[in-house]
């Protein structure tokens, strides 16, 4: 849709990501209520982009939310409806890097819950409303890694190969209605999100990292072109398709990634994360 249409939740706001993209949707000329855990946070960002866009206190809004607690997301939900929300983008994550042993059951239930299970239950909470926008959409930051499995991400790729299926097959669901689903593959990212673990990882592997800005140009660019799915960089984009074709064919590719994994958990200060 027009981003001077748009009314965007926005969840993770606080976040790399997230913040870049507020800025990009409110420089187009979007409509945005901001949401995440923390009120010191969401104030400062809302207080940093009211200046810088001559905003008014009111049109800015912000929800405290932990998307884990099933309360919060149902007090977020009726938030955004009664704002009149039109458009849903799903930014909130939580990482997760490592050999599998090194993952423990807390991190993975974590992951699985703010990755996966809260963006499917705001989704289920919003919907009824949304149903009612014209033109309504949801947009989901997946990962490359929703559509790719690397070594080191195994429980971080369940939850965005989750999404990733979540989002097809509600897309598919809701063809008949006004509301479109979409779904955002960056790969890695220069945010907070990646510590030194994966970076190191990176750098060994040849992993290229783009800004966060270009992840928001990308997430307006599929506000306005209203695109089903895009996954970002060359050659993740390549190897999306590839995998999807041929999942074993690209398992020798990967071998690498697996001896720098080996390789990091030998360095306990970079084990994990
Ligand atoms: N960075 C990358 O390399 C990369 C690559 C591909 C995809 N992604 C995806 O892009 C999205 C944003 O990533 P990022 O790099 O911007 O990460 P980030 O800087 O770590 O930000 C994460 C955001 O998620 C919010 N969040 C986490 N847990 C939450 C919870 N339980 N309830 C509510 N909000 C919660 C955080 O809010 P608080 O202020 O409450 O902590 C923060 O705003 C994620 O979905 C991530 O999986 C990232």
């Amino acid at each position: 849709m027009k981003p001077a249409v748009a009314r965007i939740l926005l969840t993770g706001a606080t976040g790399g990501i997230g913040r870049e993209a507020a800025g990009a949707f409110l420089r187009a000329g979007a409509r945005l209520m901001l949401t995440g855990r923390s009120p010191q946070s969401l104030a400062a960002l809302a207080r940093e982009l009211r200046d810088r866009h001559g905003l008014a206190e009111q049109d800015l809004p912000w929800v405290v939310a932990d998307l884990r607690e099933p309360r919060e997301l149902e007090r977020l939900a009726e938030h955004a409806a009664g704002w009149q929300c039109n458009v849903l983008v799903h930014a909130a994550g939580a990482p997760a890097f490592g050999a599998l042993h090194a993952i423990d059951a807390a991190t993975m239930a974590a992951v699985m819950q703010t990755n996966l299970i809260a963006p499917m239950q705001l989704t289920r909470a919003m919907l009824p409303s949304l149903r009612r926008q014209p033109g309504a959409q949801v947009l989901f930051v997946g990962s490359v890694l929703g559509a790719i499995g690397l070594p080191g991400y195994s429980v971080y790729s369940a939850s965005k190969f989750g999404l990733r299926g979540f989002a097809e097959a509600l897309r598919r669901e809701l063809a008949d209605t006004e509301v479109k689903v979409q779904y955002l593959g960056p790969r890695s990212t220069q945010t907070a999100f990646n510590g030194a673990d994966v970076q190191a990882y990176n750098q060994a592997t040849g992993t290229a990292m783009d800004s966060a800005a270009s992840v928001a140009a990308a997430l307006l660019r599929m506000l306005e072109d209203e695109e089903a799915e895009r996954f970002l960089g060359f050659p993740e984009r390549l190897g999306v398709r590839l995998n999807g074709l041929v999942p074993t064919a690209m398992d020798g590719s990967f071998r690498r990634h697996g001896r720098s994994l080996a390789t990091l958990a030998t360095l306990p200060e970079r084990t994990g994360s």
